[in-house]
């Protein structure tokens, strides 16, 4: 388990750092987000050490109309993330910050469009995360 666990972090150091062998045209949003998203984020709840996937998403649903301006927000949070541009402000007080992410533009643009497409307006914006939005606790 360990083992899967430093694998994980290795690629993601390496496809941070160097260009990869594979590019966005061959990865799907999926792929990225498993190479270098998962360690901290499930994509639905419980949480690992971040918000999960789908609840993020039902947020920037919310905020932004078109599936553009969303995907342009993910793509500025994840290169510079910052509790002013940030649609889960208390998610930083919860899990700290988001480092940013050095991935090359089209890869981040690939797994934001995958990250707004996992909306799922049944599963609300806060369960699992201890928050219910302002209505009590989700559990
Ligand atoms: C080292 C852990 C870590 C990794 C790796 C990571 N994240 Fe995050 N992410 C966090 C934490 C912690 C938060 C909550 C605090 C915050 O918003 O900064 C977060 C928040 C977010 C948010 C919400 C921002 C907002 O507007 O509130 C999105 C979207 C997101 N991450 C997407 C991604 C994607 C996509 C990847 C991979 C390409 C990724 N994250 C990789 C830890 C991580």
């Amino acid at each position: 388990m360990k083992r899967v666990v430093f694998a994980t972090i290795f690629s993601g150091l390496l496809s941070g750092l160097s260009p990869s062998m594979m590019t966005a045209a061959t990865m799907s949003g999926q792929e990225i987000f498993n190479r270098n998203c998962s360690l901290c984020h499930s994509v639905a709840p419980p949480p690992k050490a971040a918000p999960p996937i789908i609840p993020l998403s039902n947020r920037y649903h919310l905020q932004f109309r078109t599936k553009i301006e969303g995907v342009n927000q993910i793509v500025a949070y994840l290169k510079a993330p910052r509790k002013a541009k940030a649609v889960d402000p208390q998610a930083i007080t919860r899990f700290g910050l988001m480092p940013p992410l050095r991935l090359p533009d089209a890869e981040l643009r690939v797994v934001a469009e995958w990250v707004w497409d996992q909306y799922n307006p049944n599963m609300g914006m806060g369960r699992g995360m201890g928050m219910g939005q302002g209505r009590g606790r989700a559990r």
